[in-house]
């Protein structure tokens, strides 16, 4: 597997506001037709720059992406508070990845996330509000202080449902089955184990899946650009096992694959 050309753009801080535990990052970019492309699932890579102090690159998620003719594009991250200052110039690789694909039709959704791994569920909930989606939270956090950004969430979604990680699984069963919920379409990002439970789980009532399969919040350190194999994932893809490949070929895949079936 090889890696691919990526774009590179140099980026500035235009401001920065406070976001639960975390601050919102916004920076801007000249426009592309990878920004204009983006969605949410999708990610940037802080390349390694020893000079600066990091030799190591960073993945982080997109949390947003926004064009208009006054600001231009701008692009958001969910960042530590106080790592980033306005004014700072930051050299990304991105937009990267596959992202989640919104439903062509407004339908009821349901989001789940673990922790800060739900970053990407941020924007989508904004891009499912927009086409007109019902759209219902479940998140999974050890400590309440690990749930992102939960006043955004709960200004944007009809519900928003906080559980243990042990919990988690027994929360989705209970809102899949209520008639309240009844989401046409799960969406998670989650650790591969957490998804791999939301995929059977939904599965079992019949539900379609789709999962961000990149975990950057994890003990292993990910490249994003498909040179250092950290983020492999076996699968089963129309009936055949394989190694994939989720910076490349994801992140965002059809939840099926995580338990060997055939995508829906
Ligand atoms: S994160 Fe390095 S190969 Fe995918």
């Amino acid at each position: 597997m090889t890696a691919t050309a990526v774009p590179v753009a140099e980026a500035v801080v235009a401001g920065v506001r406070a976001a639960g535990a975390h601050d919102l990052v916004s920076l801007s970019v000249p426009d592309g037709p990878g920004w204009r492309r983006s969605r949410p699932g999708q990610f940037v890579v802080v390349p390694a720059d020893p000079t600066a102090g990091r030799i190591l690159p960073e993945v982080l998620w997109l949390a947003g992406v926004h064009a208009d003719p006054v600001h231009g594009t701008v692009f958001d991250l969910l960042l530590p508070v106080g790592r980033a200052a306005p004014g700072q110039v930051v050299r990304v690789l991105g937009p990267l990845g596959r992202g989640f694909a919104a439903p062509s039709e407004p339908v009821p959704v349901l989001l789940v996330g673990h922790e800060t791994g739900a970053v990407p569920l941020r924007w989508l909930l904004e891009v499912l509000r927009e086409r007109g989606c019902v759209v219902h939270v479940l998140l999974g956090a050890s400590d309440p202080e690990l749930h992102l950004d939960l006043v955004h969430l709960r200004r944007h979604a009809r519900t928003v449902v906080l559980a243990l990680p042990e919990d988690l699984t027994a929360t989705l069963a209970r809102m899949l089955a209520d008639p309240a919920v009844d989401p046409a379409v799960v969406y998670a990002a989650a650790p591969v184990p957490v998804l791999r439970d939301v995929a059977e789980e939904a599965r079992s009532a019949g539900r379609t899946v789709r999962a961000c399969a990149l975990d950057l919040a994890g003990d292993t350190l990910v490249c994003g650009t498909g040179l250092c194999g950290a983020c492999d994932l076996e699968v089963v893809d129309a009936g055949v096992a394989r190694v994939l490949r989720p910076c490349l070929e994801g992140p965002v895949l059809p939840g099926e694959w995580l338990l060997g079936d055939e995508p829906s």
